[in-house]
């Protein structure tokens, strides 16, 4: 039925397929029969097995089981998932905060949840799929703006509201690694009476000490922000959260229906979170060894000539000028033990590897990629 659709993705060189680990996340990943040093997942802070974390979920599922049995509103929710919301409020400085089974239950829960027929939204064109998806299911019209360009949205804000606005953005953009202009958003939000919806998946545990984009930019959660954050990248668990207001806290609690109808969090997913969002508030030495990382790899590849385009954070693409040759260097970096798959249509206009950084890399592994994409870029394959 859909051979024809594959046989296309086939020729163009975009069909994807999957590649299961064989160990845990890491900075060394066992993967496609070999073992590689691994610049490809979000675990930013090598939270996905750290000791302490991983003990604290054993220690919930001896004492509370496997599944959560039940949405958060009926019996699913345990005095863990309490006691994670509260941290989480205390990481991101808001009165409340509520947990989501993921970012993309959170997204396409939340935007529906407050965007309605009298909302005009207004969404970066570099958005996260969840975020578009989010604004589609919403009975809100959607309008794009250029990416990060506040005269455009200016523009947008002046000539095409029609009702309530809304803006929403991704704090770190997942494919370029690049910070969207916070205190230009706040401002524009502030001068049209818009809510500003923040999707800080890669910005939490990453900027501001941990605490996020807002604390990166210096900036207190006001009552028309709301934060969304993944317990899935630098916490090294699973899960999301939405941080915001106790008003638009209870709203979401009442109508956000991937929150309303859906299994809760089981409680050892949630022990872990509780775990790392600790780790995350009180040793930043984690994120310290990760920013060194980053810096220690832009330079390095900077140094050979590399383009990172926009990036500012651990998130740094090697731009390519065709899916093939990103590809082609994939598989080169892998002969050489190094494992960065390539990112393609239509999660992105351009091809790229995406490479990130962790706490967890050590000088010599970087020193080992930049060697092999020099390597790569003298033989010519990008
Ligand atoms: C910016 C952004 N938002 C949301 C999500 C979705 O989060 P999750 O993986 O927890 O569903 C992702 C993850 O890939 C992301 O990069």
């Amino acid at each position: 039925m859909y051979e024809e659709g594959l046989e296309t993705l086939k020729r163009e060189g975009l069909l994807r397929s999957i590649s299961d680990r064989d160990s845990p996340q890491g900075r060394v990943v066992r993967v496609r029969g070999g073992e590689f040093i691994n610049f490809s997942s979000n675990d930013y802070l090598g939270l996905c097995n750290h000791d302490s974390v991983r003990k604290a979920a054993v220690r919930a599922l001896e004492e509370y089981g496997t599944g959560s049995g039940a949405s958060r509103l009926l019996s699913g929710g345990s005095t863990l998932h309490r006691r994670l919301e509260r941290l989480v409020s205390r990481l991101k400085a808001t009165e409340a905060s509520i947990l989501f089974g993921s970012g993309y239950a959170a997204n396409t829960g939340v935007i529906p949840a407050i965007a309605g027929g009298d909302t005009t939204i207004f969404s970066d064109e570099l958005n996260h799929a969840s975020l578009i998806d989010g604004c589609r299911l919403s009975r809100a019209g959607t309008v794009i703006y250029r990416h990060g360009d506040m005269d455009h949205l200016d523009g947008l804000l002046r000539r095409e509201c029609r009702g309530r606005p809304l803006i929403v953005t991704d704090s770190v953009f997942s494919m370029d690694g690049d910070i969207a202009p916070l205190t230009d958003l706040r401002r524009l939000a502030l001068s049209y009476s818009a809510l500003l919806y923040i999707d800080d998946a890669h910005g939490t545990g990453v900027l501001g000490r941990g605490r996020g984009a807002l604390a990166h930019f210096g900036i207190s959660p006001e009552p028309f922000m709301i934060q969304m954050g993944t317990l899935s990248k630098a916490a090294g668990s699973y899960g999301a959260f939405v941080a915001a207001d106790g008003g638009v806290i209870k709203w979401l609690t009442n109508t956000a229906r991937t929150l309303v109808y859906s299994t809760a969090l089981p409680a050892h997913l949630v022990a872990a979170s509780l775990e790392a969002v600790e780790i995350i508030l009180n040793d930043t030495s984690l994120v310290e060894r990760l920013w060194d990382n980053r810096d220690r790899l832009v330079s390095g590849l900077h140094s050979i000539g590399v383009d990172t385009g926009r990036s500012e954070t651990p998130i740094v693409p090697v731009l390519l000028e065709e899916t093939g040759s990103a590809v082609r260097l994939s598989e080169f970096l892998l002969d050489r033990g190094i494992y960065a798959p390539a990112i393609r249509k239509p999660t992105v206009r351009i091809p790229r590897l995406r490479l990130t950084v962790t706490a967890a890399h050590t000088e010599e592994d970087i020193g080992l990629l930049v060697r092999s994409l020099k390597e790569a870029r003298d033989c010519g394959l990008f």
